[in-house]
């Protein structure tokens, strides 16, 4: 079955909430077996719970993705109970408001911090384990403002902006050099998704949404379980021969 994940391991970053939390069950629903990791360890042994109750092996570990330290406990936490990791979602993220007259530096720090250093940092932990069993797909979360950005002042990210294009440049890279180790590396890029990270700031905005959704083909935001699908379609043997790609989800809005 090509979307089947039975018997693999997934490791989810920032499985806490939103798309991450989503992915996880998706990957759940498919068979894998999942390593939630994120800050916030109560909400992962929630989610662990659901997962167990579909069925599914889970295992929530605390893991901080801007610490070395706190990754390489929580790689090695996955290795020693499912001996190996055929998947990960690089999914942690922060969005900080502000642009480059605003921005602290520290501010820009927790950005490229959480959503670039996070990749790398839980990649390097995890890529020789691939490398070893040759087999690995990695889906790295970047977003539809690696490409557009919101315009309205309030919402000005630039900090975001640029460590979600960075994103795209990290996954190029790694694809053209594991590839050969049977490794396919890809993006999926979301729209606009109701989650903790939008619903106390764009989501509050009416005018936001009603401008999002007359520039979007689909006239609305993504639902919950809709950036599941390309998550699945990226960490499946679906795309066993697709690598450095990006994949926009956004309703069409990126492309109008
Ligand atoms: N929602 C959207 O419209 C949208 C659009 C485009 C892209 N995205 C991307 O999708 C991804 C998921 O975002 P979301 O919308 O689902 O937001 P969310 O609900 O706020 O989820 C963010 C997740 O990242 C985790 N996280 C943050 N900092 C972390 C750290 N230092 N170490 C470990 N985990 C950390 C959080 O867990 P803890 O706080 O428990 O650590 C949480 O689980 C992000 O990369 C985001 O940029 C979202």
């Amino acid at each position: 079955m090509l979307y089947s994940l039975k018997d693999k391991v997934a490791v989810v970053t920032g499985a806490s909430s939103g798309l991450g939390a989503d992915s996880a069950r998706a990957y759940a629903e498919a068979g894998a077996k999942v390593a939630i990791l994120a800050r916030r360890v109560e909400k992962l042994e929630t989610l662990a719970e659901e997962l167990r109750a579909m069925g599914a092996e889970a295992l929530p570990l605390s893991c901080d993705v801007t610490s070395e330290e706190s990754v390489k406990a929580a790689i090695e936490a996955v290795i020693a109970h499912f001996g190996h990791i055929d998947i990960l979602l690089n999914n942690a993220g922060v969005a900080v408001r502000g642009g480059v007259h605003t921005l602290s530096v520290e501010d820009w720090n927790k950005s490229m911090d959480t959503n670039v250093k996070g990749i790398f940092l839980v990649s390097k932990y995890v890529v020789p384990h691939m490398m070893a069993q040759n087999y690995g797909k990695i889906v790295n979360i970047s977003s539809v403002n690696a490409f557009i950005a919101d315009k309205p002042d309030v919402f000005i990210r630039h900090s975001y902006n640029a460590s979600k294009s960075a994103v795209l440049g990290l996954t190029n890279g790694m694809a053209a050099s594991y590839g050969r180790y049977n490794i396919t590396v890809n993006s999926v890029c979301p729209g606009l998704f109701e989650s903790e990270m939008t619903e106390n700031s764009l989501f509050k905005s009416q005018p936001f949404l009603d401008g999002y959704s007359a520039q979007c083909p689909m006239e609305r935001p993504g639902r919950r379980g809709e950036v599941a699908g390309p998550v699945l379609f990226f960490s499946s043997d679906a795309s066993s021969y697709v690598t450095g790609q990006f994949l926009i989800v956004d309703g069409g809005t990126a492309l109008v």
